[in-house]
């Protein structure tokens, strides 16, 4: 079954200010490119070639004229949406809503960047009847991210940025979802940081008993902070150079 791809890209990047006055994070260097290239590309390898970029904040209309129609990346389409505001992750989803028109899709967050690739994930889902898959990776900070909880083998849960992880597994910014991810989104009520929460969506599917979960393989880093910004630059320079 087809799977299209949203690209999370909007905020004001605080957490990178002053880097983020003047310009949107999600245009920023990593290495040789652009930040926004690589959750694209880990799309376009998957086999997704459709696909809508949520900007919002900053110099979204730069998006467009770095991506245009997306030819570069061998996409069939590419489309934008403008989120209004600071609503959240799943607030700028929901404006996905009319191009996912029902099919499945894969959510990248727009500062998520790996070493390999989502193929065999995106495979599996696409043959997943219904629900969610989330990528998991092991980490030493658990407590920056959402966390996954497992009772054996099943994640009962995630916690977003708990001070006491109940366990190593940060859930990425690499989410697939079918095509009832837009109901739960408009049942979200905001947290307390007053946003709608990529984790409460994934705690829905978790209730209903349809989320699935892969590990990732390769290295997996944000880039919000100077930290992860600087280590996403690192990595990728070095795998460059191990490809000689
Ligand atoms: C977001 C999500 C978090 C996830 C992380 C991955 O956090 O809320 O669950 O683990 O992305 O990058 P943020 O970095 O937007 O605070």
């Amino acid at each position: 079954m087809k799977m299209k791809g949203v690209v999370l890209a909007g905020g004001t990047g605080s957490r990178l200010f002053p880097l983020t006055k003047v310009t949107n994070k999600h245009l920023m260097p990593i290495y040789d490119k652009p930040m926004i290239y690589y959750p694209i590309q880990t799309m376009a390898d998957a086999g997704i070639d459709e696909i809508m970029v949520v900007t919002g904040g900053r110099n979204s209309g730069d998006f467009l004229r770095l991506l245009g129609n997306g030819k570069d990346f061998g996409l069939k389409r590419l489309n934008y949406a403008y989120q209004e505001g600071e609503g959240g992750i799943a607030d700028a989803l929901s404006l996905a809503e009319h191009f996912a028109d029902g099919d499945k899709i894969c959510v990248i967050l727009g500062d998520n960047i790996i070493e390999g690739d989502i193929r065999k994930a995106a495979d599996a889902f696409r043959s997943q009847e219904r629900g969610a898959k989330i990528l998991l990776k092991e980490v030493t900070d658990a407590e920056r991210f959402g966390v996954a909880e497992f009772r054996g083998d099943k994640v009962i849960g995630i916690e977003e940025k708990p001070m006491r992880p109940k366990s190593n597994y940060a859930v990425t910014g690499i989410y697939m979802y079918d095509g009832t991810v837009f109901d739960k989104v408009n049942k979200l009520v905001p947290s307390d940081r007053n946003e709608l929460e990529i984790t409460d969506v994934n705690n829905f599917y978790i209730h209903e008993g349809t989320m699935t979960f892969d590990f990732l393989e390769g290295w997996w880093t944000d880039a919000g902070t100077f930290e992860s910004l600087l280590r996403a630059g690192n990595l990728v320079a070095q795998s460059r150079m191990n490809q000689g």
